[in-house]
């Protein structure tokens, strides 16, 4: 792993932004993109730039079951605001939570992620050291799947809804196996309660205790942290 410690996430945003533009001036065309707090700051540099993505695909991790795009909680939603509207994508794949189906939902989303192999996949880390929505005790093997959340990330997530019972309880996830199919893998870690799961990704066993530990079986990942989600490395 090449480890990139940052003062701030601003910092770490643009170090975000030139690992995108390193890729896309490599002749990346798949783009696996993330929610949450941590890419948006590398997502504000990318719309800033004048990188156009009208003929790239984009790839998205995950999205709550029950959610319709247009929930402002969605993820499709917060793609939507976050990157979309100012950089279009020729497509953009995200999981549909609407799908009831889930057996039919994650074969499609397999079939999508084989027919677009991923050229650059952008991960957050949950603080029980999830990555998507693969959480401690996740078969490793697996593919796109439907997600129980724990208790951990239904609690960390519930800032975003006005109240933790609005806060969906399963999920579609890329799974491991897949994520571990990117040709290159961008970890971004903020945060002093991102510490201990940054140790564990980092310095720690692999271990299915620790979804992200096995990112270090992954050839090309590079991880951006701020110094506080760095304070507890060796
Ligand atoms: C989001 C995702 C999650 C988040 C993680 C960190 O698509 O898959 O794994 O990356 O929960 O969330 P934030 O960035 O909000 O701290």
């Amino acid at each position: 792993m090449n480890v990139i410690v940052v003062k701030d996430r601003e910092q770490g945003g643009q170090k975000g932004f030139q690992v995108f533009q390193t890729a896309y001036q490599n002749g990346a065309k798949v783009f696996g993109l993330a929610t949450g707090s941590t890419p948006v700051t590398t997502y504000e540099a990318l719309t800033k730039s004048d990188l156009d993505f009208s003929q790239m695909t984009s790839v998205n991790l995950d999205e709550y079951v029950g959610l319709a795009p247009d929930h402002p909680q969605s993820y499709h939603y917060f793609m939507q605001k976050h990157l979309f509207d100012q950089k279009p994508f020729a497509q953009s794949f995200v999981p549909d939570g609407l799908n009831d189906d889930a057996e039919a939902e994650m074969a499609r989303y397999d079939q999508i992620i084989a027919d677009n192999p991923i050229d650059l996949q952008i991960l957050g880390l949950g603080q029980n050291g999830h990555i998507g929505f693969n959480e401690p005790g996740t078969d490793p093997a697996v593919g796109t799947h439907k997600v129980k959340l724990t208790e951990s990330t239904i609690k960390a997530n519930a800032r975003f809804f006005d109240n933790e019972d609005e806060v969906p309880r399963y999920a579609y996830s890329m799974g491991i196996a897949s994520i571990m199919t990117s040709k290159h893998i961008l970890l971004e870690a903020y945060g002093a309660e991102k510490a201990a799961a940054v140790k564990a990704m980092i310095e720690g066993p692999v271990t299915t205790d620790v979804p992200a530990s096995f990112l270090q079986n992954h050839e090309q990942v590079t991880v951006i942290i701020d110094e506080a989600a760095a304070s507890q490395l060796t």
